[in-house]
C-alpha cells in the first residue's frame, strides 16, 4: 500500500493537519472572490481538508487524490449534510487523461511538491479552468537543505519551490493576475528538532472569454 493510503485513516487527527487547512482556507478566502455557486476541483486533496474548510464559500467540489486510501477517507468525510453533491474520486493530476469538465476553481495544498513535472501539472490545472476561473496552489517555499522530507527514505519530490519559478510556470500556463503571497507555515519535526517551513499561496486566473 502507498504511504498516503496508509496514513489516510488517521490523517485528519494528526497534529496540525486540520488547523493548517483552516488557516490556509482563510488566506485563500482573503485572496480570491469565492462564491457559493463556484464548482471546484481539489487536486492531491487527501481527505479533502482544504476544500472542506471552504465549504461555506463554494458550491460543489470534486475532491481528488491519486492514493486510493485517501479517496476512501475523503468519501467517508464527505458523507455529511455540509457536502451534499460533493464527490471524492481517484485521479492522478499528473498522468491521467484530463476529465471532460471545467471548474471555476482548482485548488491544492502541499501536493505539488510530490509531482515530477510541476510546470506540466500547472498547465493541466489551467486547462481545467473555465474562462475566468482561478487556480490556487499552496506549497512549501524552497529549502535547499531538504530538511522537510529528510526522514522520508523514498521521497522523490521537490524540496519546495522558488516563488519566481512558480510565477513563471503560472504565466507559461496562460494564467493572468498571477500573485504569490505567504500562506503561513508548517511546523515539522527535523533532525534538529521542530522547525517552521513557510508556505506560499500562488493564484492565477484563466483569461475570461473575449466578448
Ligand atoms: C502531503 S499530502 C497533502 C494532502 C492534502 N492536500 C492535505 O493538505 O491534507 C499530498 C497528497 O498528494 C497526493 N498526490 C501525490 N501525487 C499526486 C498526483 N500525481 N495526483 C494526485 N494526487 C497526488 C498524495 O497521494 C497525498 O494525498
Amino acid at each position: 500500500m502507498d504511504r498516503f493510503s496508509e496514513d489516510a485513516p488517521t490523517w485528519d487527527q494528526r497534529p496540525g493537519h486540520t488547523e493548517r487547512a483552516r488557516s490556509v482556507a482563510d488566506v485563500i478566502r482573503a485572496a480570491l472572490p469565492l462564491r457559493a455557486d463556484m464548482r471546484a476541483l481539489e487536486i492531491g486533496g487527501g481527505t479533502g481538508l482544504l476544500a472542506r474548510a471552504l465549504a461555506g464559500d463554494l458550491g460543489r467540489v470534486v475532491v481528488t487524490d491519486v492514493a486510493p486510501g485517501m479517496v476512501a477517507a475523503a468519501h467517508q468525510a464527505l458523507d455529511d449534510a455540509r457536502y451534499v453533491g460533493w464527490e471524492a474520486r481517484r485521479y492522478d493530476i499528473e498522468h491521467d487523461p484530463l476529465p471532460d469538465a471545467s471548474f471555476d476553481l482548482v485548488l491544492g495544498l502541499l501536493t505539488l511538491h510530490h509531482m515530477d513535472d510541476v510546470a506540466s501539472v500547472i498547465g493541466r490545472c489551467a486547462q481545467l479552468l473555465r474562462p475566468g476561473g482561478y487556480l490556487a496552489l499552496v506549497d512549501l517555499d524552497h529549502d535547499p537543505a531538504g530538511a522537510f522530507h529528510a526522514g522520508v527514505p523514498d521521497f522523490h519530490g521537490h524540496d519546495g519551490f522558488r516563488r519566481e519559478d512558480v510565477r513563471a510556470w503560472f504565466k507559461a500556463a496562460g494564467l493572468v493576475e498571477v500573485s504569490l503571497t505567504t500562506a503561513g507555515s508548517v511546523t515539522h519535526e527535523t533532525d534538529g528538532g521542530p522547525r517552521d517551513f513557510p508556505m506560499f499561496l500562488a493564484t492565477g486566473r484563466r483569461p475570461a472569454a473575449a466578448a
